[in-house]
C-alpha cells in the first residue's frame, strides 16, 4: 500500500508490530513522535537503536503509548526508504477520555508525500555518492494522489467529504523526504511535521481544494510539479448538484522562502493552559546547524564530488559531522559497553563565535566527521538554543528528536542573544512537539527533562540534511532502580 496502512490505537494501549521484509533492501521502522519510554529497542533508527531488518527477515517492535494522543506517523529510518514507505499512527483518547475539544463529525488522515517515477533506491543513489543535491521528486501527493491537475490521477484524487455544520479532524502529515510543504485550504497554513486541524463547514456548499506546495517561486505562483491537491467537498443535496461543474479555487500559496508567513504560523502555537516547563536548566546548549562544503582531495573522483566548485556538500551540529556506525547500534554499543563505537564529547557550544547569519568566511566552517554523543543523566533539565547559520546557503531545518517530546519556549530571527532573547521565552503556555522548525536566519529554543533512559537522535528531518550529517544523539543514562533503566533487549533484535 501507498501509503501504508494507518494504525488506529488508544492512549494505554501496547502495540506489537511485526515487520518482515520482504524487499531487498535493509530496512527499520521508526514510531515517529512515539516516546518509547525505557524501549528504545523499538524506536528504529538504523544504527542507532538496531541493526537493519534484513531481506527475508523480521523484527517486532514491542512498545507502549504513555500519555499521548494526537496524529503521529511511521516511516522507514533507514537510508531514504521513508519515500514511500510511512504511514499515519492515530492515537485516540483511552477508553472512557474525551478528545480536548467537541469530538469532530469525521477524521480524515491527510499525508503529504513526494513520488518519483523511478526507483528510489537510485534517487538515493544519485544524491548519497555524488556528493551533489538530490533531485527533486516528479509529483508530490496527498494520501498517495498527486491530484487533479495532473491527468493521471484526475479520477482519483483524494476527495475529503464534509456536510454543512460538519467539523472534520484533518490529521495532517508531512511526510515528504526533502522539502518543507505550505498546505492550505483557501487559508494559508504551513507546517513542517503532523499538524492536527480542526475545520468546520461554515462555508457554501462547494467544492474547495486542499493543496500543499514546495517551492512556489511567488505567492500564488501557477500550478508546476512540486503542487499536489486533493479536494474538500459538501455532501449536501445542493451541492451535488451544483458542485459537479464548480472548479474549484485554486489556494493562494505563499512563496517557498516565505519564512515570515512559516514562522509566524508555527509562533502562533500554544498549548492549551499552563504546562509545567523546565525552569532550573541542568544543560545549558547551544548548537549550531550548518550547511557546507568539504573540498574534495585533489584527483578525488568527480563522481562524488558534484557539489560546487568539485566540492561535496556536508551539513553538520556545532561542526560536527555525524556518522553512523555500521557494526552496532549505539544503544547496543552503549548497553554492552562495547568500546570505539562512539565518543562522549559532542560540544555543548560551536567551537568558533562568529555572526552565524551573517556572510562569513566558510573557513569557518570546515567540519570535522565523528559519531559523537552528549552525555546526560537521568532526570537532567535541559535547554537547547538552536542556531541556524549561512555558512554555504541558509534553508529552515526541521529539527526532529527521538524519544523525548520537548516545550518550543521562544523562536527568533538573527544571532541568538542570552541576553535579550529569554525575555521572550514563553515558560507559561509553550506548545509541545516532538519536531521543531528552525527558521532560516534564526533559531529556536527547546526545553526538555532527560526522563527516558537510552540513545536518542536529534537531526534535521529533511533526509537529505540527515545524510550530509545534520545530526547528533543524547545519551541518557539509566536512573535509579528498573523504572528508570532501559529494559532488556528483545531476543529477535537484529545483528550487523
Ligand atoms: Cu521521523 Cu529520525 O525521524
Amino acid at each position: 500500500m501507498y501509503p501504508g496502512p494507518t494504525l488506529e490505537v488508544s492512549n494505554g494501549d501496547t502495540l506489537e508490530v511485526k515487520v518482515t521484509n520482504k524487499a531487498r533492501y535493509n530496512v527499520t521502522i521508526h514510531w515517529h513522535g512515539v516516546r518509547q519510554i525505557r524501549t528504545g529497542w523499538a524506536d528504529g533508527p538504523e544504527f542507532v537503536t538496531q541493526c537493519p531488518i534484513r531481506p527475508g527477515s523480521s523484527y517486532t517492535y514491542r512498545f507502549t503509548i504513555q500519555g499521548q494522543e494526537g496524529t503521529l506517523w511511521w516511516h522507514a529510518h533507514s537510508s531514504w526508504l521513508r519515500a514511500t514507505v510511512y504511514g499515519a499512527l492515530i492515537i485516540r483518547p483511552k477508553e472512557g477520555d474525551s478528545y480536548p475539544f467537541k469530538k469532530p463529525t469525521r477524521e480524515t488522515p491527510l499525508l503529504l508525500g513526494e513520488w518519483w517515477d523511478a526507483n528510489p533506491i537510485d534517487v538515493v543513489r544519485q544524491a548519497q555518492q555524488t556528493g551533489g543535491a538530490p533531485n527533486i521528486s516528479d509529483a508530490y501527493t496527498i494520501n498517495g494522489q498527486p491530484g487533479d491537475l495532473y491527468n493521471c490521477s484526475s479520477k482519483d484524487t483524494t476527495i475529503v467529504p464534509i456536510n454543512t455544520g460538519e467539523t472534520n479532524l484533518l490529521r495532517v502529515i508531512n511526510s515528504a523526504l526533502n522539502q518543507e510543504l505550505f498546505f492550505q485550504v483557501r487559508q494559508p497554513q504551513a507546517h513542517c511535521q503532523t499538524t492536527d486541524v480542526l475545520i468546520t463547514a461554515d462555508q457554501p456548499p462547494a467544492k474547495y481544494y486542499i493543496a500543499a506546495r514546495a517551492y512556489a517561486s511567488a505567492q500564488g505562483a501557477p500550478f508546476d510539479n512540486t503542487t499536489t491537491t486533493a479536494i474538500l467537498e459538501y455532501k449536501s443535496a445542493s451541492c451535488s448538484l451544483k458542485c459537479a461543474s464548480v472548479k474549484p479555487v485554486m489556494p493562494n500559496l505563499p512563496a517557498f522562502n516565505d519564512t515570515a508567513t512559516v514562522t509566524a504560523f508555527t509562533t502562533s502555537f500554544r498549548s492549551r493552559g499552563k504546562v509545567f516547563v523546565p525552569t532550573k536548566i541542568d544543560h545549558n546548549l547551544f548548537f549550531t546547524l550548518g550547511l557546507g562544503l568539504f573540498n574534495c582531495p585533489p584527483g578525488a573522483s568527480n563522481s562524488t564530488c558534484q557539489g560546487p566548485n568539485g566540492t561535496r556538500f556536508t551539513a553538520s551540529m556545532n561542526n560536527h559531522s555525524f556518522v553512523l556506525p555500521s557494526n552496532f547500534s549505539l544503544l547496543q554499543a552503549h548497553q554492552q559497553g562495547i568500546p570505539g563505537v562512539f565518543t562522549t564529547d559532542f560540544p555543548a557550544n560551536p567551537p568558533l563565535q562568529f555572526d552565524y547569519t551573517g556572510n562569513v568566511s566558510r573557513s569557518l566552517w570546515q567540519p570535522v566527521s565523528g559519531t559523537r554523543l552528549y552525555r546526560l543523566k537521568y532526570g537532567e533539565t535541559v535547554q537547547v538554543v538552536l542556531q541556524g547559520t549561512s555558512i554555504f546557503t541558509a534553508e529552515n531545518h526541521p529539527i526532529h528528536l527521538h524519544g523525548y517530546d520537548f516545550y518550543i519556549i521562544a523562536e527568533g530571527f538573527g544571532n541568538f542573544n542570552p541576553s535579550t532573547d529569554t525575555s521572550k521565552f514563553n515558560l507559561v503556555d509553550p506548545p509541545l512537539r516532538n519536531t521543531a522548525p528552525v527558521p532560516v536566519g534564526g533559531w529556536t529554543v527547546i526545553r526538555f527533562v532527560a526522563d527516558n533512559p537510552g540513545v536518542w537522535l536529534m537531526h534535521c528531518h529533511l533526509d537529505v540534511h540527515i545524510t550530509w550529517g545534520l545530526a547528533m544523539a543524547f545519551l541518557v543514562e539509566n536512573g535509579v532502580g528498573e523504572l528508570q533503566s532501559i529494559e532488556h533487549p528483545p531476543e529477535d533484535l537484529p545483528v550487523c
